[in-house]
């Protein structure tokens, strides 16, 4: 039997949370309640009680509760604890490690992952203190987002920010709680990610628009499989969700480097870096000066290693994936760095017109050495990732 803790705070959604305990209940799992002293605004602790057939506890100095423990107690009986619904105000404690109720205190005394399902107002949820506060929880590694839903909210307003529904929930924590057959359990996947930055002087740089958005998206997704991933990335501000070695790199000759250390033994390496083809000649050791008698600046470029390109060539070679970013021709070039390269795959990625760099979707041309090509239309990088993921096991023989 599955013991979960379901923690409800100040939300409208709370009367969602009595049909959410009773899909666990019907589930065959025994069910704890906590409550914030607002929740209780919105929902009884009597209605609470009868739903899950436990007491409720809302109180963290409650002396009936272990010596007035109850948040170590209730977070070591747990298997899962979801918050749900999370409001706005609680998932700025959790984020910022706040402990002044029973739900926060409890939170961070787990040693265990929890999720969270969000629910507010829509401005509450795009505000960028509230996404911040989203973004620390995830990177954590502590918390499990069960992202809130779009439509008509209780305000009246449309916009996202409903909590997800019960059953989607309920859905999600007991297949988080289930033992899974993972195709790439144990496997080594190397993965390069984002732009890279080639100095002019100590204080200027060439680079590129990758964000890294993709290749953290394909980090997760192998992650999720079961992979042992090693994301070598630039400088860029997305990072994956799920816990994984992470090394961070500036120039094409550091991510070399870098893969070069970890790729013994690795299964699969995917390049989606968008790395730097050229690196300037002369490095100036001190910050260029502007002249008067000069109007214009040249600078020389030497060739970049190719990152990909050197592990395809290894002797012990991984199964090696590339991307192809294009702005035309996207598919003869695509075709010409699979073959060039000696790749396995390649993803052809059609980067005119600021469609892909920077963006949270993507379309793709997938090419293997048969030249049979799998489109993907366009939708999320996640989505996108987790169908490459899909294929690479599928190439490798390692079906689920
Ligand atoms: O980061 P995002 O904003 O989410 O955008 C994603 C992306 C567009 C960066 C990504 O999907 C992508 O297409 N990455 C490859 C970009 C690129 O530089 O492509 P390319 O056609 O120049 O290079 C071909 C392949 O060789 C790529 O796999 C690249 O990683 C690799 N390469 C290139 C040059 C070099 N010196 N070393 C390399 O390993």
């Amino acid at each position: 039997m599955k013991k979960i803790v379901v923690a409800i705070t100040g939300s409208i959604a709370a009367y969602k949370s009595a049909h959410l305990v009773r899909l666990f209940k019907k589930s065959g799992c025994d069910v704890r309640i906590v409550m914030t002293q607002s929740a209780k605004e919105f929902i009884t602790p009597m209605t609470m009680q009868a739903l899950s057939g436990n007491a409720v506890v809302d109180n963290i100095l409650d002396p009936a509760h272990e010596m007035g423990m109850g948040h170590i107690e209730l977070s070591r009986w747990a298997d899962a604890i979801v918050i749900a619904p999370c409001s706005a105000n609680m998932l700025a404690k959790l984020a910022n490690g706040i402990a002044d109720d029973l739900v926060s205190a409890m939170c961070l005394a787990s040693p265990k992952k929890m999720h969270i399902a969000p629910s507010m107002n829509r401005f509450m949820w795009d505000n960028p203190m509230a996404q911040a506060n989203v973004q620390k929880l995830l990177a954590s590694n502590l918390y499990l987002m069960i992202d809130p839903g779009s439509g008509e909210q209780a305000c009246g307003e449309v916009g996202q920010g409903r909590m997800a529904e019960p059953e989607a929930i309920h859905d999600r924590v007991l297949a988080d709680l289930m033992p899974k057959h993972l195709p790439l359990l144990g496997k080594k996947i190397v993965i390069t990610g984002g732009p890279t930055r080639e100095a002019i002087d100590p204080v200027r740089y060439i680079s590129n628009h990758s964000s890294g958005k993709m290749a953290c998206s394909l980090a997760d997704a192998f992650a999720e499989q079961g992979a042992d991933v090693t994301l070598v990335l630039g400088p860029c501000e997305a990072k994956p969700k799920l816990p994984m070695n992470i090394v961070s790199v500036e120039s094409a000759q550091n991510m070399l480097d870098a893969v070069l250390v970890n790729i013994d033994n690795a299964t699969v390496f995917l390049g989606a870096a968008a790395v730097a083809d050229y690196r300037v000649a002369n490095i100036a050791d001190e910050k260029m000066k502007k002249t008067d008698d000069q109007d214009g600046l040249t600078l020389s470029f030497v060739k970049n290693p190719d990152v990909l390109a050197t592990v395809a060539a290894l002797p012990k070679k991984p199964f090696v994936v590339g991307f192809a970013a294009e702005t035309q021709n996207v598919i003869e070039y695509a075709i010409k760095k699979l073959n060039a390269k000696k790749l396995d795959l390649i993803c052809a990625n059609d980067v005119s017109q600021g469609k892909v760099f920077g963006q949270d979707e993507n379309s793709i041309v997938i090419i293997d050495t048969n030249n049979e090509k799998i489109e993907l239309p366009r939708s999320t990088k996640q989505d996108q990732a987790k169908k490459i993921v899909n294929l690479v096991i599928n190439k490798l023989g390692l079906e689920k």
